[in-house]
Parts: structure tokens; C-alpha cells; sequence
């Protein structure tokens, strides 16, 4: 038997981390055994290069950027995401190789499929079955950020990009869908859950 890999996606402040915790409760009770994990981090090594990447004062060019993205991702993998999916667990991510792709190659203009390449490369397979986009406006996204971190300080102009990296992003690949983030929690909520029921769930 082997699991399902879901990633929350969107720019900053589009309510991931609160969308993906309240689903992960909805689908436990349809029974399903399921672990949240958070990027970049969720390891050890990649705790530590979340520090880095997030809290660095020094400037990070922008291949030095995706490529510790790639490399805390590849670790969080390998040690985490691939065995839990062996083991036939449902992984929700708060982010995943999906924002690589958005804000490396789309917001930092590096190109989605160099990006896609050097990720895959990394990952021996373990892709994400499906991401849901919380689509929300970018200066919506980021007053509703408590604290922002070295790319979210960036501001508005970024976020724009990476917003039109995401629609690119599900104009190409039919397991990313967009839900509308701007409604409020228990609808994101609930129409995220739905999203997840009809694609993965039903064809169990
Ligand atoms: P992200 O993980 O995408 O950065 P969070 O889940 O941390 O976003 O949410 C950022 C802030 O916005 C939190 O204070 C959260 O409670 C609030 N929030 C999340 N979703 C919504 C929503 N649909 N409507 C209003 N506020 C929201
Ligand atoms: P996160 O902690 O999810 O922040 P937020 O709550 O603001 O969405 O992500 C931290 C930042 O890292 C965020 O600005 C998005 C960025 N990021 C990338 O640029 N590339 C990536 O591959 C990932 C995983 C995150």
C-alpha cells in the first residue's frame, strides 16, 4: 500500500499552515493516517538550512537560494516524506518542490524548468500527488503575516510574480488546482478538503 502526498501552496500569508492543519484533522476522521510536515525544514539538516534561507543577513544570490531549497527538500525526502509514504501515510506539506518552482523559477526568474530538473534530481520520485493553491492578492497575503522572514520583506512585486508562476504552473500540470483563499478559514477549508476528496480519496 502506499500513501497520498498533498502540498498547500500560494504566496506568503495565503493560509497554508492553517488550511493544512485543519484538513489533516478532516481527513484523520475519514479514518486516514495522517502526518503534517512543513518546508523548508522538518529535519534536523533542514531546520538548519530553514535558518539560512529565512534569517540570513548576508544576500543569497539566486542559485545559492534554490539550491538549498533543493537540498533541505531532497534530506526531508529521503528521511521523511519517501518511508511515511511507504509506510502508506497521507503527507500534507506546507509548501514543497511546487514553490521552488513558483518563486526560484518564477519569482526569482531562474526558470521553472531548470529549477523542475535540479529538484527532481534530488527527490528519486517522491513528487507531490496533488497541490492545492490558496489563491489570495499578494497585499492581502502579506498584512496578514505577522512576521515576515528575508523573502516575505521583499515585498509586493515578488509576490506578484510568483502569484503568475502558480497559474503558469496549473495551466501545465493537472494536479495543481486552485482554491479561492480569500474566503474565510472554514470555507478554505472545506473546499480544499473537497478538492482532496474528489481526486484522491474517491479512487481509493
Ligand atoms: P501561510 O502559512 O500561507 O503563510 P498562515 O496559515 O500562517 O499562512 O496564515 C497567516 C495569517 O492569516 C494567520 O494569522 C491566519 O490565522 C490568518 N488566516 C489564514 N487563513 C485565513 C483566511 N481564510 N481568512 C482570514 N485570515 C486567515
Ligand atoms: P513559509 O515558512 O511557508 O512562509 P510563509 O508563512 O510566509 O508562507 O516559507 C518561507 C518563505 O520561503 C516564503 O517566503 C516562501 C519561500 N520559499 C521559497 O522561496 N522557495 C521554496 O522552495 C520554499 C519551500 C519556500
Amino acid at each position: 500500500m502506499s500513501g497520498r502526498y498533498i502540498a498547500f501552496e500560494g504566496i506568503d500569508g495565503a493560509g497554508k499552515s492553517t488550511v493544512a492543519e485543519a484538513v489533516a484533522e478532516e481527513l484523520r476522521g475519514d479514518g486516514l493516517n495522517v502526518v503534517t510536515v512543513r518546508e523548508p525544514g522538518g529535519t534536523p539538516v533542514g531546520e538548519a538550512v530553514r535558518e539560512i534561507l529565512l534569517h540570513s543577513h548576508d544576500d543569497l544570490v539566486p542559485w545559492a537560494e534554490a539550491l538549498l531549497f533543493a537540498a533541505s527538500r531532497a534530506q526531508l525526502a529521503a528521511q521523511t516524506v519517501g518511508p511515511l509514504l511507504e509506510a502508506g501515510a497521507w503527507v500534507l506539506t506546507d509548501r514543497s518542490v511546487y514553490s521552488s518552482l513558483a518563486y526560484q523559477g518564477g519569482g526569482r526568474g531562474l526558470g521553472l524548468e531548470i529549477v523542475r530538473s535540479v529538484n527532481a534530481a534530488g527527490l528519486d520520485g517522491v513528487w507531490p500527488d496533488l497541490a492545492v493553491v490558496l489563491e489570495l492578492d499578494a497585499q492581502t497575503g502579506l498584512a496578514r503575516e505577522e512576521e515576515t522572514d528575508r523573502i516575505g520583506r521583499e515585498g509586493l512585486e515578488l509576490q506578484e510574480r510568483v502569484a503568475a508562476a502558480y497559474r503558469e504552473l496549473a495551466a501545465d500540470d493537472p494536479n495543481v488546482v486552485f482554491v479561492d483563499g480569500s474566503r474565510t478559514i472554514l470555507e478554505v477549508v472545506r473546499d480544499s478538503v473537497s478538492v482532496i476528496r474528489e481526486r484522491l480519496v474517491e479512487s481509493l
